[in-house]
């Protein structure tokens, strides 16, 4: 399984494999030991197609060497560039086998089965009217087992349209899954030692899941149903959009303590004619509002964000925008991107494309200055004792590794057995990307 792209991928591949698992397909570390390669792709940036045709160029190698002595390999494009160009991918390499969307992977044993009887290209991109999670096996042995942390897909697709973004062509349109299936499933993930769960969509904060009586159940209102799972010590979502910020979501993140304070809100941009330009539905100063409001409800909430620069019409002066509202608001990490033309969006087409060389440079202030707030954030819990999950074994020989409540990764000398569990750390020291710590004496000898 070889997984590109955003944690949905992420999820969805780990929920390809349960659904191979009962056919006895178990994952392997290398293509070449493989009877089965899944590409799991995607499409937001960048000349997405050419990547996968170029990766597609060396499976097809391993598959030749492979049939040499004896061995047949099915090579499987699933995920966004499947959805979006999986006629074209037959058409260019006619050795892959399968080729399936992000709605229809829990027909993947039939698609096997079929490519196997048919010996012919199996190609299923449909947005079936059935949600796939109801047919994904349910006792699927964790792939979550062994692990602390695990994702969880609760809402898929977009209705927003922003004029950069191929999400609500490749996942279809806003779609929640069922409160009940929800929180059955994060049970299972917490019996097999799970102990955070992010709950994951393009818009989570857009969930409205059906209740059994018919009612609508939001994410603040789901999230609480998952803080009552004991053993489930913390729950993060992403990603959300600011407009679906509602008040029960604010005052979840001041009443519930297992609701990290760390939040994911892309911004994109600090303009607000590009703001507009973007679809985004929001303006800088609506935004700004946002932030306040959140950090009254929980006054240590660090926030993170995506930003784009170079959208078609952006000129010095909105770009000096997104650097003031980055200033304003402070960020504890982001992300940040060239605009990338997106065939069939929008803004592809749109006047006022900005040069790369322009995108460069905004890019590398932009990332400049977020680089500063990263380690102004992080030098500011230096001292601090704060609780940290424990979820592995470090680099060096008594080690232990965790993360913060803000995501931060955290080393520590300890025993092996705070594992799993979450206890605090008095903050000692900060580094580029995590922070060390030391234990507190009452779990030195834990
Ligand atoms: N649903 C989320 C974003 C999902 S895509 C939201 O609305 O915030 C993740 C990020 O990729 C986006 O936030 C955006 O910053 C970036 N992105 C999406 N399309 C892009 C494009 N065409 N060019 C550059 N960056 C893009
Ligand atoms: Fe893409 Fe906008 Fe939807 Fe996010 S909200 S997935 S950026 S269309
Ligand atoms: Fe990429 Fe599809 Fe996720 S385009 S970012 S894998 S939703």
């Amino acid at each position: 399984m070889i997984t590109w792209g955003c944690q949905m991928n992420v999820y969805d591949s780990a929920r390809m494999t349960d659904v191979l698992r009962p056919l006895g397909y178990t994952p392997v570390d290398a293509p070449d030991s493989a009877d089965m390669i899944i590409l799991n792709t995607c499409h937001i940036r960048d000349r997405a197609a050419e990547k996968v045709f170029s990766e597609l160029g060396r499976l097809r190698l391993i598959k030749e060497e492979r049939k040499a002595s004896g061995r047949e390999t099915v090579i499987a494009v699933a995920g966004c560039v499947a959805q979006a160009e999986g006629e074209q991918i037959l058409a260019r390499a006619p050795y892959v086998d399968i080729v399936l969307g992000p709605q229809t992977y829990h027909r993947l044993p039939e698609m096997v089965a079929r490519a196997a009887r048919a010996g012919g290209a199996v190609i299923d991109t449909d947005f079936p009217a059935e949600q796939k999670f109801d047919f994904l096996p349910e006792d699927a042995a964790p792939q979550t087992s062994g692990n602390l942390t695990a994702f969880l897909t609760i809402q898929e697709g977009c209705d927003k349209f922003c004029s950069f973004c191929v999400v609500p062509y490749t996942r279809g349109a806003e779609s929640s899954r069922p409160m009940v299936s929800v929180v059955a499933e994060a049970r299972r993930m917490v019996e097999g030692g799970v102990r955070e769960i992010t709950l994951l969509g393009q818009n989570v904060n857009a969930y409205h899941g059906q209740n059994p009586d018919g009612s609508v159940c939001g994410l603040a209102e789901l999230a609480g149903m998952l803080s009552d799972i004991p053993g489930l010590r913390r729950i993060r979502y992403t990603t959300s959009h600011p407009r679906d910020m509602d008040q029960a979501l604010i005052d979840a993140h001041r009443d519930m303590p297992a609701l990290m304070p760390f939040l994911h809100l892309p911004v994109q941009s600090g303009s607000d004619r590009i703001l507009k330009a973007m679809n985004r539905g929001h303006t800088a100063a609506e935004y700004r509002a946002l932030v306040l409001r959140l950090r009254e409800a929980r006054p240590d909430l660090a926030l993170s964000s995506d930003f784009i620069v170079g959208h078609p019409g952006e000129t010095d002066e909105d770009f000096e925008a997104t650097m003031q509202l980055i200033r304003d608001v402070g960020f504890a990490q982001a992300f940040s991107f060239k605009y990338s033309p997106r065939p069939g969006t929008p803004a592809a087409g749109a006047p006022g494309q900005v040069p790369e060389n322009v995108k460069d440079v905004r890019l590398q202030a932009l990332q400049a200055l977020l680089r500063e707030q990263q380690d102004a954030f992080n030098q500011s819990v230096v001292g601090r004792v704060v609780p940290v999950l424990f979820t592995g074994t470090g680099r060096k020989p008594g080690q232990i590794t965790g993360r913060s409540p803000w995501l931060q990764p955290v080393h520590v000398d300890g025993p092996q057995s705070l594992i799993g569990r979450e206890v605090p750390v008095r903050l000692t020291a900060r580094f580029s990307n995590s922070l060390s710590g030391s234990l507190t004496e009452e779990y030195v000898r834990a």
